[in-house]
């Protein structure tokens, strides 16, 4: 299973802010919003992961990330040189997949909570699945109708009233014919190949699968000034609470296997001074503790 993380798009309701610097570089508390979503792709597991963005941020986003091998992960990336709808990045990401499975997350989405991701992806057969997530208001969003044996019966995208509160999440693993799909395409009347209809395709043929994500697991989409803060906050509150980071990028990293004790030595060593490296090295302090130098497969924590 490849990755891929969408981390372009207009950003014009964070205007002016998106005006300096893309959504996916903002700051979510203390760190930027990309690390949320790519944390997210890790813990399912996902090593071999693309990252698309506008020609304006994908340097950027290149200079953050870089090429992955700090966390053990492959980082390739790609320009999508317009906001041309969330589907276009499977044409642009068509010889990355090579005829793959993949996991597509959007650059704004953030989780947090235990989703069992790597089991869902380690399941994962043919068709598309998407993450159902119970909203208050759910005509903001993409809906998903369900049978009462939990079969998708229906999408429809900001309902003015709907039978189902459960938003479709940006987070969606697609077969290796995703690509095939996604060609028959047309743009929507707004100019863009939309991931609604696209998911539509894969219900009309009967392939189209929903996780629910349920009350434990926490799912903001960051791209209005007001969720950027409410999620800000919430990052806030829990890691100040239980003196534990979300998304820290070694932590994940080394609790994957993905990193050894050494590789985490490394990625501090390239860190400036500061709470984020203050962190990671109490992380390397309690996989010392752990382990006793020698990886015995515990999941730490400072
Ligand atoms: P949206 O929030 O739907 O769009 P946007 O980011 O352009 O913001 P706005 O509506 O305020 O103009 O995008 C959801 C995610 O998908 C976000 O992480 C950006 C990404 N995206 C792209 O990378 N390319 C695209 O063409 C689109 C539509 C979205």
């Amino acid at each position: 299973m490849k990755g891929i993380l969408l981390a372009g798009g207009a950003g014009t309701r964070l205007y002016p802010s998106s005006a300096v610097v893309g959504k996916q570089l903002h700051t979510v508390y203390d760190k930027p919003m990309v690390f949320y979503p790519l944390s997210t792709l890790m813990m399912a597991g996902i090593r071999e992961i693309l990252v698309v963005s506008s020609p304006a941020d994908l340097p950027r986003i290149r200079d953050l990330l870089g090429d992955g091998s700090s966390w053990g992960i492959d980082l390739s990336y790609a320009v999508q040189p317009n906001p041309g709808g969330i589907a276009q990045v499977f044409l642009i990401a068509e010889r990355f997949l090579d005829g793959s499975a993949c996991t597509l997350i959007l650059g704004d989405n953030i989780f947090h909570g235990r989703m069992d991701l790597g089991h869902v992806v380690g399941e994962f057969g043919r068709g598309a699945n998407v993450f159902g997530y119970p909203v208050d208001d759910p005509s903001s969003y993409g809906v998903v109708e369900l049978s009462p044996s939990g079969e998708a019966v229906c999408l429809v995208e900001k309902p003015k009233t709907s039978r189902s509160n459960l938003a479709v999440t940006g987070l969606y693993l697609y077969d290796g014919d995703v690509v095939d799909h996604a060609r028959q395409l047309v743009p929507s009347p707004r100019g863009e190949l939309e991931i609604t209809d696209l998911n539509r395709r894969y219900l009309q043929l009967g392939q189209l699968s929903v996780t629910e994500l349920g009350r434990d697991i926490a799912w903001f989409d960051s791209g209005t000034h007001e969720s950027l803060l409410e999620t800000a906050n919430f990052v806030a509150t829990v890691e100040k609470r239980q003196g534990l980071k979300i998304a820290c990028l070694e932590e994940v990293a080394y609790n994957m296997g993905f990193i050894d004790t050494s590789g985490l030595e490394r990625a501090i060593e390239a860190m400036p001074r500061s709470p984020y490296r203050d962190y990671v090295e109490r992380v390397a302090r309690a996989v010392q503790r752990c382990t006793s130098g020698v990886r015995s497969g515990c999941t730490v924590s400072p």
